[in-house]
Parts: structure tokens; C-alpha cells; sequence
């Protein structure tokens, strides 16, 4: 199969209003319009897509056909047992997809989600809804409850709009690898695989959507942490009690299925080894990394990476933010005159993602960075920890699953 890819300007697509019940979209660029028509087209006949969302990339099917669903699960070769979220493109949709309530073909929305729903959708956020007869069990994985999202991205907005049909989409990733965040990175790892990516550049979250459930026996709790925070979530009537699953609180029986995610299986992996630094104190986090980066040039490895969370390791502040990709040489590194005893200089590559007192920067580059170095065939990537706050939170549980190694406190 060859894979084509479209590109698409995100602001050629607008929509009647801010109203969510049943927005209506206008595209007026004709190249727009005749991309939208023929992914549409293609979802229609049950094929896989990719999409650009604001979280990150989706790799998206019709979330009603049985026949589309799989293929999902072939394309990424994703186990069979780990759920899919649907997308709608209006509250409308959403509620003709609940179990319906007596006399009726739509279902209610639990009260519960009311507020969250008027406050962050369309957005970064994933809620657990009761599954209908409606929704393909292939989707859900035989659970009760199915995850729904209504995303921001104008494109794919527009795109299930379009289609009058909810979309499937897990990120549009090899089962394993970092999420993609650009149309290169889908390209990379699903290539030959499916039809058309459609381009909409860089997402802008870079990290996944929170999965959040208000209905559950342990509700409310946060599933996953994303694009949405813990702290705007707890603002919210009746959120005051609010848990992050894996932080607050484990579950013998939720461990054991994949529904809460990133549990199972292994997650967010480059082929170079991570270790992650998790130590407050700066200058003994610093002292750790040139230690490890010592230990590593002992052992053979020639190639390291950095992901820097702080503006930049380089001392002198007109090299600050100019170093990403390039081999570190210049002495004021804090990483360049690290040399092993037996086996001479290391080469070291620094992408720098941020700073940490600007999570929201470090969350849109994280798997970009993984990937640009991995592609760079270093041996290993080293990055420091930053605070769980804000979208640290989402962050340091992205790194903890790419990592192979981690030093803490
Ligand atoms: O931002 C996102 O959420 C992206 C974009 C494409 O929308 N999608 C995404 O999908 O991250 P995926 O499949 O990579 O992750 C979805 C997670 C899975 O880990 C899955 O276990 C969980 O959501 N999930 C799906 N249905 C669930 C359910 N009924 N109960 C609990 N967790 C569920
Ligand atoms: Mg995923």
C-alpha cells in the first residue's frame, strides 16, 4: 500500500459557534474541502487513517464497523484487549451513542460530567461513559463502560463532522512506540501501512488526553494523566476528592486488565535505553548524570543523549536553546568533559525540550525529542525529572514508562 501524505491548514476550517450541541463547520479553501472529502471517503469504505489531534496524533477508523476497528488493532499491532477511545464532533452525536433511555433513541448524559463537559470539551480530555449495544465490542474490549473524547483539532473535527460517524483513534503509533506528534513521526512507523496521513503540523498538547472516570466504583479518579490537569479538574464542583490512579491509591483488579492504561503493556519506548534522574537537589541530580554518563563510556557506549528539562545544560547563555541535535564539544557543557578512564570521550547529543517551570513546553516536545534522538542511533537517552505539577504530572508518568532505569531520592 502506498501511504500519501496531505497536508492541511488547520485555520482554513472554522465552526458556526461555541456551541458544542451541534456545531456547524464552514470550509471555504477548496484544496481543504476535497482533502476532508476523501478521507471521509475512505473512512466511509471502513479503511484507517491518520489525523493530527491537539494531543497527538490518531489513527482513526469508524467507530461503528466492526471491520474498521480491527484493522486498527492490525495496523499498530495492538493487543487485542486494550480499548480504543471514540471521538464525536458534537454532544449530539455523543448522546445518540449512549443507551438509550425508555421511549427514546438518545441517551443522558451522566450529571456528573455536566460541568467538566461545559468547562473542557472540545479538549484534551477523556471521559467513561456506559457502553451501548451501539458501540462494536471490538472498541471496548468487553468492558461496561466505553471512553469517549470530542477533540479540539479543527481538522478532525471537521473530518467526523464529515463523516457523521464517531471515530476510533488510538494514537497513531507502532504499539510500543513514543506517540506521534508530527506526520513524519506516523510516516516513520506505520508507512505502507495505511492509505493517507493528513498533516495538520505539530500537535500542540504533545502528550495524550487525560482518561477520566466519574462513574466507576473508585470515581472520581484520573486514569491516565494528559493534556488536562489534575489541578483544573479538581476546580470543578464536587472534584474536590478527585484521585490519580497509580499515585493515589492501586487496584488489584483494575491491574490486572489494560483499561487503565499504560498498566499492561509497555509504553513509550525508543530503541536507545532511558534512564531517567528523579532527584530534586540540582547539583547531586547533575552529579548523578555525569556519573551514569561515565559508567556508560566505561561499558562500551559511545552515544548519549540528553533531553534536557532545564533550558539548556550549556553554561553560556548565548548557546542556550541553539544546541539541539548538535554533538556537544564545546567546553561549557555541563556534560562535555565527562570522559570514561578506559575509553576516552563520549559523544553526547542534547535536545533540549524546555523548562521545567514551563511544563506545557516540555509536554509538546517529549516525543519528538525521544524520537529525534533514537533516530540518531544513540545508546541511551538520560533526562532529569521535573515537578508533578501542572503537566509535569502527565510528563514524569510518560517518562517512567519509556524508562529502563530510574534514579530516585
Ligand atoms: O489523546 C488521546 O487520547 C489520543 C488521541 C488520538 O485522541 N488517543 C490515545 O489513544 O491516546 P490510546 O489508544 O493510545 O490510549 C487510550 C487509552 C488506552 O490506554 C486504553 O486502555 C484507555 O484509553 N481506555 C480506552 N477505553 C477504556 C475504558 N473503557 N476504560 C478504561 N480505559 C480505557
Ligand atoms: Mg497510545
Amino acid at each position: 500500500m502506498i501511504t500519501r501524505v496531505k497536508t492541511i491548514d488547520p485555520s482554513t476550517i472554522q465552526f458556526s459557534s461555541d456551541d458544542i450541541e451541534d456545531p456547524q463547520v464552514h470550509v471555504t479553501d477548496p484544496v481543504t474541502l476535497s482533502i476532508l472529502k476523501e478521507a471521509a471517503k475512505l473512512l466511509t469504505e471502513d479503511q484507517v487513517i491518520a489525523v493530527p489531534t491537539e494531543t497527538v496524533y490518531g489513527l482513526a477508523s469508524n467507530a461503528l464497523s466492526p471491520i474498521a476497528i480491527k484493522k486498527i488493532y492490525s495496523v499498530k499491532d495492538r493487543p487485542s484487549d486494550n480499548p480504543l477511545i471514540v471521538h464525536v464532533s458534537s454532544l449530539k452525536m455523543l448522546r445518540s451513542l449512549l443507551p438509550p433511555k425508555e421511549n427514546s433513541n438518545i441517551g443522558e448524559i451522566p450529571l456528573i460530567y455536566e460541568q467538566i463537559i461545559k468547562n473542557f470539551w472540545p479538549g484534551p480530555l477523556t471521559i467513561l461513559l456506559p457502553k451501548s449495544l451501539l458501540i462494536p465490542s471490538e472498541v471496548t474490549c468487553g468492558q461496561s463502560t466505553v471512553a469517549m473524547r470530542f477533540p479540539s483539532h479543527p481538522i478532525t473535527r471537521a473530518l467526523i463532522s464529515l463523516c457523521g460517524f464517531p471515530l476510533a483513534a488510538p494514537s497513531a503509533n507502532a504499539s510500543g512506540r513514543p506517540s506521534p506528534t508530527l506526520a513524519s513521526h506516523v510516516l516513520m512507523d506505520l508507512n505502507g501501512k495505511i492509505s493517507l496521513i493528513i498533516d495538520g503540523g505539530q500537535c500542540n498538547h504533545g502528550v495524550e488526553s487525560t482518561v477520566f472516570d466519574a462513574i466507576g466504583s473508585q470515581a472520581p479518579v484520573i486514569l491516565r494523566p494528559g493534556g488536562l490537569t489534575f489541578e483544573s479538574l479538581r476546580r470543578m464542583p464536587g472534584m474536590e476528592n478527585i484521585r490519580i490512579y497509580n499515585k493515589d491509591f492501586v487496584d488489584k483488579k483494575l491491574e490486572m486488565v489494560p483499561t487503565t492504561p499504560g498498566m499492561k503493556y509497555r509504553h513509550y519506548s525508543p530503541n536507545a535505553q532511558v534512564i531517567l534522574v528523579d532527584v530534586c537537589d540540582k547539583h547531586k541530580s547533575h552529579d548523578i548524570m555525569k556519573r551514569e554518563i561515565r559508567q556508560m563510556g566505561e561499558n562500551g557506549e559511545r552515544a548519549i543523549g540528553i533531553l534536557a528539562t532545564r533550558t539548556s545544560y550549556v553554561t553560556s547563555n548565548e548557546e542556550n536553546g541553539k544546541k539541539n541535535g548538535k554533538i556537544i564539544s564545546s567546553d561549557d557543557h555541563l556534560f562535555s568533559n565527562v570522559k570514561s578512564n578506559s575509553r576516552g570521550t563520549i559523544k553526547i547529543i542534547e535536545y533540549t525540550l524546555g523548562d521545567s517551570t514551563h511544563p506545557e513546553q516540555i509536554a509538546k516536545e517529549l516525543f519528538k525529542g525521544l524520537r529525534y534522538l533514537d533516530e540518531r542511533n544513540v545508546d541511551c537517552i538520560i533526562v532529569e525529572g521535573i515537578p508533578e505539577k501542572e503537566e509535569g504530572l502527565a510528563i514524569m508518568n510518560r517518562l517512567r514508562k519509556a524508562a529502563s532505569k530510574i534514579i530516585g531520592e
